[in-house]
């Protein structure tokens, strides 16, 4: 294990959570380095939203702690919510309004002085101006996500959580959003991303996690995981294993045992 002497952004420490009977985190730890990309893969229903849910102090662990920033999620829940922001959840777009209406809505929110300077700095950064003025029942579902990120960083948030960021969008308005997501990344936000595209961890992250049966089971960055897996066989010499084929054999669907 490495240590550095940058605190974590993110951390985690056996963090657990059951929704009745059902043990969805069994003890997760995670750290996630400030100014990094860190992508939470893992299949539907694996607890991604759960975890979110539980650093945006939206849901309390039931066990283990958790640190935003070096706040507690659970001591401290007002210096988190201060230093986060979460997309798809509070950063509830309203169609009625422009796209410009619903960025000076949360800086008006937010108490930000020249609300209006702060939406139309966003408008540009995210290639919304020539649709700023339109309603946003008007708008594609790429331009929809920009939107909802670019709410999301008002206020410039240290820490952003992007849940699933990229489900249910056609293949361009996705790399839209890649587009945007590394835009955000280069300004040294620290950005947790779940989601269960392996190719998105792939493009995306610093490093990558994934959460599978209540746990952490594999984490690293892209390189490191690839060499969980053996380089693929003589007839492929030059084929590195896909973070697909990773992660098939580390969730244990693969039945292919013949490259180990
Ligand atoms: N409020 C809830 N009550 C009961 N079960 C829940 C609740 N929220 C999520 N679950 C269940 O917990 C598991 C993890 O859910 P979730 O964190 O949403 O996973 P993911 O985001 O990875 O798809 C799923 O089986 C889901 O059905
Ligand atoms: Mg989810």
């Amino acid at each position: 294990m490495t240590t550095t002497t940058a605190e974590p952004a993110i951390r985690l420490r056996g963090v657990e959570k059951s929704y009745g009977q059902l043990h969805v985190l069994r003890g997760v730890d995670l750290e996630v380095s400030p100014g990094t990309v860190f992508a939470l893969l893992g299949s539907n229903g694996a607890g991604k939203t759960t975890l979110v849910r539980i650093l945006s102090t939206l849901l309390r662990p039931d066990a283990g702690t958790a640190t935003v920033q070096g706040h507690d999620v659970s001591a401290d829940p007002v210096r988190v919510r201060e230093s986060i922001s979460l997309t798809g959840q509070f950063a509830a777009v309203d169609e009625i309004l422009t796209g410009r209406e619903n960025l000076v809505l949360v800086a008006r929110l937010r108490h930000l002085k020249a609300p209006g300077d702060v939406a139309d700095e966003l408008l540009e950064r995210f290639d919304l101006v020539d649709a700023a003025s339109r309603r946003v029942a008007t708008y594609s579902g790429g331009m929809r996500r920009r939107l909802d990120i670019a709410m999301s960083l008002v206020g410039r948030p240290r820490v952003v959580f992007l849940d699933e960021p990229t489900t249910g969008l056609d293949p361009e308005a996705r790399l839209e959003v890649w587009r945007v997501i590394r835009e955000l990344a280069g300004q040294g936000t620290t950005v947790l991303l779940t989601t269960q595209y392996l190719d998105e961890a792939e493009q995306l992250a610093d490093r990558i996690a994934v959460l599978h049966e209540g746990r952490i089971i594999a984490n690293g960055t892209l390189a490191e995981l690839k060499t969980l897996l053996p380089p693929a066989t003589v007839e492929y010499v030059e084929k590195q294993p896909t973070l697909e084929e990773i992660f098939l054999a580390l969730v244990g669907h693969n039945a292919g045992k013949d490259q180990s």
